[in-house]
């Protein structure tokens, strides 16, 4: 058993290097195995747990797999001999049902397990459904695993009901080799659906719209391989831009794209902290008394859904009351609990926290409920008094690349423990 160990109270001094986004590299790698030719290249991949889960499921559908270097993947799909990907990693993580769409473009058919992921509320794919039926696949759903199969695909006008990335991104990846062109209404437009369209593109597709509410895939006739960089992780550099201004440090952070963090920047300068964009990069410190302020989590460029908890963990040492209002997950707030036993003052009524800001906070043993309630219990532990120990960090290692030697390095005092 793993756990992190924190000694609270250090302001966080220096610059920290944002990796790749995790979001796009979970869609980017299953998205690889459609290359029939050449070999994919993809550099800036987060050393993460949910990679290391996703590199495992491409060898066991026939995928050649090398580790250029910790952040640098080489992948070969020309032989792909399987297109069952029915295994625990398949099952532990939320991204393998990209499998699906990646798997059904180019072979016509697939059967993957239901995803696993976060429990952060129910979360359905019947939107991904709707759109692989709209290209004209038969989908079914046995003994826990999905079951797609198409004499053949082609284009569709696909209206989605609710905005959602993984349909986007899925329904998008298995028209890139239908035949004729699908057009996506009310799409998602999250950075990571840009990345994705991207890297297919790169791979030979015709995608265009992506970042805007429509979408329009062109099929093509096959797909090779190509060199592709991942962009910047949006939620990790929002993470350590919140963890700046908790411990009231003075921290730049490096390897971003500004304009992906801008609804992040705007609430912590309506708090009263100091955001500094350069080109790539953003430096966040603090010269004043923050004040509580009202969050919503809205799509992309709303304020996302996956930094809400790291702000609650900010929010519970402002005073004032501030609140956070859900839109996205049902259940996104089971970190508040771990949060009340290191002192904070929060009520949950629906969807929506409602926090009364505290002086100060103190170390307690914690979970990670989740992957970014762990980055929340993180931000609560450098802040707090005394030491704080979160367990299951596992949930944090799926998402966060070495956490502990990036907040290290700013000063903090972390470790972690292997008992
Ligand atoms: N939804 C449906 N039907 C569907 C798909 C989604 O009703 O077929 C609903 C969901 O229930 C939810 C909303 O649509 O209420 C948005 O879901 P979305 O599909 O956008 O979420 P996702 O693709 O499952 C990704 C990220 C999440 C992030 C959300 C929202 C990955 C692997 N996961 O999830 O990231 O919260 O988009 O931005 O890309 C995280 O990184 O911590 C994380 C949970």
């Amino acid at each position: 058993m793993e756990k992190l160990v924190i000694s609270g109270g250090k302001s966080l001094k220096g610059s920290v290097d944002i990796n790749g986004a995790k979001n796009s590299a979970v869609a980017i790698l299953p998205a690889a195995i459609m290359a029939s030719e050449g070999k994919c290249t993809i550099d800036n991949v987060p050393d993460i747990e949910d990679v290391h889960c996703l590199e495992r499921i491409l060898r066991s559908l026939g995928c050649t797999v090398n580790k250029l270097d910790n952040n640098t993947l080489e992948i070969d799909a020309t032989d792909v001999r399987s297109v069952e990907a029915c295994t625990d990693d398949v099952r532990r993580m939320r991204a393998s049902y990209y499998f699906i769409g990646a798997l059904l473009s180019r072979f016509k058919k697939a059967r993957v397990e239901l995803p696993g992921g976060c429990p952060i509320g129910v979360r359905p794919i019947d939107q991904h459904i709707k759109g692989f039926e709209a290209l004209g696949a038969s989908v079914t759903i046995e003994h826990g695993a999905v079951i797609v199969e198409a004499e053949h695909l082609h284009g569709a006008n696909i209206f989605f009901d609710v905005v959602t990335v993984g349909a986007t991104i899925n329904v998008m990846i298995a028209a890139t080799l239908a035949e004729g062109t699908t057009v996506l209404e009310n799409v998602a437009k999250e950075p990571h659906v840009v990345d994705v369209a991207n890297f297919l593109n790169s791979m030979g597709a015709d995608i265009k719209g992506a970042g805007t509410d429509i979408i329009r895939v062109k099929g093509v006739e096959k797909l090779s391989g190509c060199n592709y960089s991942v962009i910047p992780d949006q939620i990790e550099a929002g993470t350590f831009m919140i963890a700046a201004a908790a411990t009231k440090g003075d921290v730049t952070i490096t390897n971003v794209i500004p304009k992906h963090l801008e609804s992040i920047a705007a609430k912590l300068i309506e708090m009263g902290a100091t955001v500094e964009e350069g080109d790539d990069s953003v430096r966040v410190y603090v010269e004043r008394d923050l004040k509580g302020v009202n969050v919503k989590t809205a799509p992309y460029p709303g304020f996302p859904t996956d930094v809400q908890q790291p702000m609650s963990a900010l929010l519970s040492i402002v005073p004032g009351k501030s609140l956070i209002a859900e839109s996205i997950w049902e259940s996104r707030h089971k970190h508040i609990d771990e949060l009340k036993k290191m002192g904070a003052t929060i009520k949950v009524e629906g969807r929506t926290a409602i926090i009364e800001g505290s002086e100060k906070l103190a170390g307690a043993s914690v979970i990670a409920t989740d992957l970014r309630a762990g980055a929340a219990m993180v931000i609560a532990g450098l802040v707090a008094e005394g030491v704080t120990e979160i367990l299951e960090i596992e949930h944090i290692d799926r998402g966060y690349p070495h956490i502990e030697d990036k907040f290290t390095a700013l000063g903090a005092d972390i470790v972690r423990v292997i008992e």
